[in-house]
């Protein structure tokens, strides 16, 4: 048995959970919602995992778990991580040897008078301690081209290291964003909100606000033979959203058209899925248009969808999507917590009765 550290995007750990079952065929999670982080244990070989890793599309970061610590936020508290370090990171040697290149990466959330380059110096220095003990020769520190990577994920009070799987970078960055949309949602709360949705293969999915294209890109990553459409009222984002299908190779996928929401209606009909991220009134400055526009788009939504059919928000204007709701006939099924962009929007799943 072998124990994986997802660092995942608050509020989707069971998604998470879920979704690595579904790639090893097995294993067994442990994790609480909204906290960032999923332990996972699953049998196979580090070369078997290293490569199912890679198909896993809602996590940011897989490491092998070497140790989790209580932290303290304060700065003196690094001499104690010092002395306690060399201990329990002693499984390190099974990865990394004198002759192995290693760099330490730490990324820290929450407040802490130290900084993440302050924990990647204690942690480099437990881990060469450590090595030279168990070899009696030092390994290679090597910032550029290391053949380990360990990391250090600092959330508040908790301290996780492991040794990266996942490459440097959080897998929530796609190689496919060539059109940075300025309020673009994460690939990965992408994927899970079309896990949530229920969607499949052979049905309409539709994002109405569609931006930069993330939630219509990942739905044709994910489906084989879906009929995806993207729609915005702005032709900059379309023409955006379009490079990034390009990028994606999936533009043969989806058909991108610029409209307006609030009449969505009135260009399609029968759709099983809408999934989306509307403008957030927060970010908009007047909740007054964006309540309008809300209102305006679900009363359309609802005549466009098909009986049963479903939608798919992300919103901090959740209160009012309850009360809009009320005299339409569409249901609130499914309402969680997440975190974006430092805000605690809702996603919510609403059914066409
Ligand atoms: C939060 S952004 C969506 C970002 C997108 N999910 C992405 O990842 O790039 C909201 C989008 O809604 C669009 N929008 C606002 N009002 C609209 C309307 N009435 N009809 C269609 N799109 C609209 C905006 O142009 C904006 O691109």
């Amino acid at each position: 048995m072998v124990e994986l550290v997802f660092t995942v995007n608050p509020g989707i750990e069971d998604i998470v959970s879920r979704e690595a079952y579904g790639v090893f065929g097995g294993g067994v999670s442990r994790y609480s919602m909204l906290s960032g982080r999923v332990y996972y244990s699953v049998d196979g070989s580090i070369d078997y995992l290293f490569e199912r890793i890679l198909e896993l599309k809602t996590i940011n970061k897989a490491m092998l778990h070497i140790a989790t610590l209580e932290i303290e936020p304060s700065y003196s508290f690094l001499g104690v991580l010092k002395n306690r370090l060399p201990r329990v990171l002693e499984g390190i040697v099974e990865f990394i040897g004198p002759g192995t290149s290693f760099a330490v990466t730490t990324e820290r959330i929450g407040v802490h008078e130290y900084t993440s380059i302050d924990l990647a110096r204690v942690i480099g220095d437990a881990v060469i301690e450590v090595v030279k003990e168990f070899y009696g020769r030092r390994p290679r520190v090597d910032l550029r081209n290391p053949s380990v990577i360990v990391h250090g994920f600092a959330r508040e009070n908790e301290l996780i290291i492991g040794v990266l799987l996942s490459g440097p970078w959080s897998m929530h960055r796609r190689g496919y964003r060539v059109y940075d949309h300025p309020a673009a949602l994460k690939s990965t709360l992408a994927v899970a909100m079309l896990y949530i949705s229920g969607a499949r293969d052979r049905q309409v999915i539709v994002d109405p606000m569609c931006g930069g294209g993330t939630i219509p890109i990942e739905a044709a990553l994910l489906y084989e033979d879906a009929a995806i459409y993207g729609f915005d009222i702005n032709p900059l984002h379309i023409r955006g959203a379009l490079m990034n299908a390009v990028a994606a190779g999936v533009v043969e996928k989806i058909v991108f058209r610029v409209w307006d929401a609030r009449r969505i209606h009135e260009v399609i009909r029968e759709v099983d899925h809408m999934i989306l991220n509307p403008p957030y009134g927060i970010r908009y400055g007047d909740p007054w248009s964006i309540r309008r526009l809300y209102r305006e788009f679900l009363e359309s939504a609802e005549k466009a969808l098909r009986d049963r059919g479903r939608i798919t928000m992300i919103t901090t204007e959740y209160t009012y999507v309850h009360k809009v709701v009320k005299n339409t006939r569409l249901n609130i099924v499914h309402e969680r917590i997440v975190q974006h962009g430092g805000l605690y929007p809702h996603i919510i799943l609403l059914e066409k009765m």
